[in-house]
């Protein structure tokens, strides 16, 4: 007897989104995935059909299934809706994102054989959406920083390196200057750390960590942050790889997950079928290893990385000419 599919909530997003998912929830059909989506809405879509970016049984889904694969959601700047992305990861408590910044075969990039893994703290610091106008012309944004919050994350961190064989951990931070807030986070980060002799442990100011990020990224193992350093310095190290085209993410929390791409939704190329389904389609092999289908994970990484090195799954981003449905065939093709 075969098992039933598993549920996955489905979320296309805005932009580029519905085209990627397409390219992405093709090639898992392919390779046997045994998953059925609950698919939802959310953005700016979601405001077309239901005058809302994060509909209540968008929400009800994912506490549901519990697993959800999210393509990128659009943020309007200044007025407009909060970030659909900032409210789902607090409304769901998804209190870790990881990020591993990996080469993928066949993609040129400035650095080879690197193997970064970024660890977000996901709810709070600037983005705690706590802001006002003193006076016209005077605005106040609040960086909340929490004791809770930064040993969750620091702990998460620290259980990743020991569960995945990794040596080294850089705390990032600001300390310096804001004394309180990043020290906060600094003093967490390291009473955690105190419970794992046998990781090592150093501690970088962000500036610092940018230039030797682009210098000489291979002195890092593990990166650990705070949201909004997290947000920067992982767009950073996926131009050391090959680009927001190639880099995956989860948010992670203690009941759900939610996988999607570093990438937004890039409206200058939504539309056009040219987007790279690549960071979503292996956020989507991480999520395989999350509900425990390591072989197909494995089945779907092989046919990428083999599609990728022989240049059919090649899209314009990473020096090829191949569309996103050319990308889905050939990947498909390989499985
Ligand atoms: P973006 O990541 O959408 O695009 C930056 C550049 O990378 C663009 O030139 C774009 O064409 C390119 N790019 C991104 N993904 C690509 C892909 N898969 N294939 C080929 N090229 C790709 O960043 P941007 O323009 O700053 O943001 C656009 C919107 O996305 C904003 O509303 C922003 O708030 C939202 N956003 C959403 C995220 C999410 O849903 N998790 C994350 C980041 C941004």
């Amino acid at each position: 007897m075969t098992a039933p599919p598993r549920v996955v909530t489905l979320l296309p997003g805005d932009g580029i989104g519905p085209e990627i998912t397409t390219a992405v929830t093709t090639i898992l059909e392919a390779a046997g995935a045994g998953l059925a989506w609950e698919r939802h809405d959310a953005g700016e879509e979601s405001i077309k059909v239901s005058g809302m970016p994060l509909p209540p049984a968008t929400l009800a889904s994912i506490r549901r299934t519990k697993v959800c694969l999210k393509g990128p959601i659009t943020t309007p700047i200044g007025t407009g809706f909060k970030s659909v992305n900032v409210t789902l990861r607090q409304t769901l408590d998804l209190y870790a994102n990881l990020r591993p910044v990996k080469n993928v075969p066949g993609v040129a990039s400035r650095y080879g054989d690197l193997n970064l893994v970024v660890v977000r703290e996901n709810t709070e610091s600037l983005y705690s959406g706590i802001e006002h106008v003193v006076v016209p012309g005077v605005v106040e944004s609040i960086k909340v920083i929490t004791e809770k919050a930064s040993t969750r994350i620091a702990r998460f961190a620290f259980e990743y390196a020991r569960a995945h064989g990794r040596r080294k951990i850089t705390i990032v931070h600001k300390a310096n200057i804001m004394k309180l807030s990043d020290g906060l986070f600094l003093e967490s980060c390291r009473n955690v750390a105190a419970d794992y002799p046998d990781i090592e442990v150093n501690d970088v100011i962000v500036d610092a960590a940018c230039m030797k990020l682009v210098m000489n990224p291979k002195q890092f193992d593990m990166l650990l942050l705070d949201n909004l350093y997290g947000d920067i310095i992982s767009d950073l190290a996926s131009g050391l790889v090959g680009g927001l085209g190639v880099t995956p993410g989860a948010n992670l929390g203690e009941t759900c997950a939610v996988f999607e791409s570093v990438h937004g939704s890039a409206p200058d190329i939504a539309g056009k079928g040219v987007a790279n389904p690549t960071a979503l389609l292996l956020s989507a092999v991480m999520m395989l290893r999350h509900v425990g289908d390591e072989a197909c994970a494995l089945r779907v990484e092989r046919a990428l990385f083999a599609a990728l090195e022989q240049g059919a799954a090649r899209t314009r981003d990473i020096g090829g000419t191949a569309t996103t449905l050319q990308f889905a065939r050939a990947v498909a093709a390989k499985l």
